[in-house]
């Protein structure tokens, strides 16, 4: 058998010979060790006293001690109790080689004193071989482990090192998405003001104008309060969208029935159903009782994929459906807002979710808007615990399912995921144009 010992913390695989040390008074005894164990893989180191031993422990070290009882000056019984009194020599192999007695009582000393084994003079040459290989093959197992443990320890510091390197990063990350999404707020509330203004006071010249004939003044008057109010919008979906990446929105839970919403909804988007000859249905099933949610936020949601949908679709038909769903005995509240438009051939429908991103390059010249509606409304869904998805076919139409479970549990994990989500998005890369199938 071959024995290969890797020393602990060398690198490569350099083989290193285990070494035995053989003490014992006789030489004769020594000689006869020897060349017992000379066959085995392993360098034999003898030693004819119990001081001439620990001056050699203490330089070398050894994978396995086979130590006479009975010599002048140190006993093997005292050398084997000041060995395991020294933290870094106790965990060498005994084995005591004697000729005294086998008697019980004898050799239960020799186990106090530290002894794993015992061999009897005179020795069976392939006894003693058989029981120093396991020892050696014990020692290479050990090394090896050392070798592993050292690794694991080195790799462990490498890791915490990288992990604390990950969290500064992250956290100057949060920080400096928080600072742009705050500055972001403060920015869109100091424009919102003075347009306010401007809006108010573009009302209150149209109304002074009432009746005069200055036709062209008061068509620009329109275009002014037009432009102002879309802008208002704009500002107001920036607000909103830094509100919540900066984690300043808060969700206002309460029980309502749902149809009453979806009735809301309905009363503020009618008058846009008929501007492109649209029809409206809605559908709520019987049985939708009331649920605990932000019935704001949830309107707000809904007016948005409404609002797209009468934007998106000419002459067609635009339906708002409702209904409980249970899967694995967990009930969700599903509101769908399909529609007949234009529809969308995306590569990925996902794409829309993202800030500043419409079908194609010509939809904000055509239809208007920014891109925002779609991420917001996603982001307050998952504020909700709920979610916001999308399936489309280019030419026929698109539905867009909002689904709420009725239990939100993790209300906090709920918050973290969509502050993450948030924290992913990038809006500060005007109106990307997602990739067109
Ligand atoms: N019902 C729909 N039918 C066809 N395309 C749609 C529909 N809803 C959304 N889209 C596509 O998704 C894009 C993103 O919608 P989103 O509501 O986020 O932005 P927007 O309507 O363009 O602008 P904003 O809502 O900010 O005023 C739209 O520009 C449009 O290309
Ligand atoms: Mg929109």
């Amino acid at each position: 058998m071959e024995i290969y010992v890797y020393s602990a913390g060398v690198d490569g695989m350099d083989a290193v010979r285990p070494k035995i040390l053989v003490v014992d008074d006789r030489s004769e005894n020594l000689f006869a060790m020897r060349s017992a164990l000379g066959p085995l893989k392993a360098d034999i180191i003898t030693a004819s006293s119990g001081n001439e031993a620990l001056s050699l422990l203490l330089r070398d070290r050894f994978a396995l001690l086979l130590l006479d009882v009975q010599m002048p000056g140190m006993t093997g019984f005292e050398l084997a109790s000041l060995i395991r009194s020294d933290p870094s020599l106790r965990t060498i192999p005994i084995i005591f080689v004697t000729a005294i007695s086998k008697d019980s009582r004898y050799v239960q000393e020799g186990y106090d004193h530290g002894a794993v084994d015992y061999l009897f003079k005179p020795v069976d040459v392939d006894i003693l071989r058989a029981k120093v290989n396991v020892f050696l093959e014990l020692y290479a197992e050990k090394l090896q482990v050392e070798r592993l443990v050292a690794e694991l320890r080195q790799r462990t510091t490498e890791l915490a090192d990288a992990n604390g390197d990950l969290a500064a990063t992250r956290d100057r990350a949060i920080e400096s998405d928080r600072a742009k999404s705050q500055f972001l707020a403060n920015m869109s509330h100091e424009l919102r003001t003075p347009l306010n203004a401007i809006v108010g006071y573009v009302g209150l010249l149209s109304e002074e104008l009432e009746g005069d004939d200055m036709v062209e003044v008061r068509q620009d008057l329109g275009r002014i309060d037009a432009s102002a109010r879309h802008l208002v919008g704009l500002i107001s979906d920036i607000l909103d969208l830094s509100k919540i990446e900066a984690g300043g929105i808060d969700v206002y839970w309460a029980n309502v029935s749902v149809e009453a919403v979806l009735d809301q909804v309905v009363a503020s988007v009618s008058p846009l159903a008929r501007r492109n000859g649209n029809r409206f249905t809605q559908e709520p099933a019987p049985d939708l009782g009331s649920w605990t949610l932000d019935a704001g936020k949830l309107r707000q949601v809904l007016v948005n994929l409404v609002g797209n949908a009468f934007k998106f679709t000419k002459n067609g038909t635009v339906r708002m459906t409702a209904r409980v769903e249970t899967v694995d005995a967990h009930e969700a509240l599903v509101i769908e807002v399909s529609d007949t438009g234009i529809g969308m051939c995306m590569d990925s429908i996902e794409d829309l979710f993202q800030p500043f991103t419409q079908a194609d390059n010509t939809s904000s010249r055509r239809y208007g808007g920014t891109g925002l509606g779609l991420a917001i409304s996603r982001k307050l869904m998952n504020l909700m615990g709920g979610s916001l998805t999308a399936t489309s076919q280019s030419g026929v139409g698109s539905t867009f399912t909002v689904r709420l479970p009725r239990q939100v549990l993790y209300i906090d994990a709920a918050l973290e995921s969509a502050l993450d989500a948030a924290a992913a998005d990038s809006p500060s890369a005007p109106q990307r144009q997602a990739v067109k199938c």
